[in-house]
């Protein structure tokens, strides 16, 4: 029997073809999927698998303020809690949220109150439950990713979406979208996102050790694949538009028979 252990990273990220542990070239992204509308009790919601990520997140709002004293008077306000299943990693993770998972909850509330009208929801709350049920590194860019699309299915009015991708560098190489055991093992990870109606980064934090020309190369390598990903988002939203044509048009055509 082989027995995993966490803490024994490999010692090269790259295969001798040149290609990544997983196969990837440098630049690639892992293969993503998304679908919008996945919880019926959710005012919207979407569902992410992004490599061995795989992440739910619900909408709710605007609605009341709970507790109470939180509500402004002039404004909404956005609350994201981010969580991981105890499940969702190779070590048990306690089920209390932890200074982590915090800290991930703060950065996506960041990253996506610029795209929200909070302004003429004065008294209210939207709030945003994010659930990492499978990790594998990547999950606050996922999960930003993931709750833009579920704002967007719950019809709240937002200046654009927001897209979120980590850019780094392992073995001596830059690379997009790190695994897990790639930003353990690796020199430097940047998760970044973008607001799309004024093209700026809502996020960049740095992780590691890189050279001013690097990250300048690592920003452009982070804007190819925002714009992938951007793609395959709005795809997921309008899929589900489509659907609701043609189930329209399917039941129209039952009705006229
Ligand atoms: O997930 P992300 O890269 O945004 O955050 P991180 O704190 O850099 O964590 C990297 C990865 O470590 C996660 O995606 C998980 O796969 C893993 N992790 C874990 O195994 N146990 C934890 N308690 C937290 C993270």
């Amino acid at each position: 029997m082989t027995l995993l252990i966490q803490d024994e990273y490999p010692e090269k990220l790259f295969r001798d073809d040149g290609k990544r542990l997983d196969g990837r070239d440098p630049f690639e992204l892992r293969p993503i999927k998304m679908e919008v509308d996945v919880i019926k009790n959710a005012d919207g919601s979407a569902y992410i698998e992004w490599g061995n990520n795989k992440i739910f997140a619900s909408v709710y709002g605007p609605r009341e303020v709970h507790p109470h004293h939180l509500a402004k008077p002039d404004r909404g306000i956005l609350r994201v809690f981010y969580r991981m299943a105890t499940f969702s990693v190779f070590d048990r993770k306690r089920p209390a949220p932890g200074r982590r998972e915090k800290e991930i909850s703060m950065i996506i509330s960041d990253c996506l109150e610029p795209v929200l009208f909070l302004e003429l929801y004065p008294g209210t709350s939207f709030e945003i439950f994010i659930e990492v049920v499978d990790a594998d590194g990547g999950t606050r860019c996922a999960s930003t990713t993931v709750a833009a699309l579920a704002l967007a299915d719950a019809g709240v009015p937002m200046r654009s979406l927001v897209t979120s991708c980590a850019v780094g560098k392992i073995g001596g190489q830059l690379v997009t979208d790190l695994s897990g055991i790639e930003d353990k093992a690796g020199e430097a990870d940047l998760p970044t996102a973008i607001t799309w109606f004024n093209d700026e980064l809502s996020l960049l934090q740095f992780d590691g050790q890189i050279s001013q020309s690097e990250l300048e190369k690592c920003l452009d390598m982070a804007k190819d694949a925002l714009d992938k990903i951007y793609s395959m988002q709005l795809d997921a939203l309008k899929r589900k538009y489509i659907k609701i044509q043609e189930d329209a048009e399917n039941q129209g055509g039952a009705t006229e028979e």
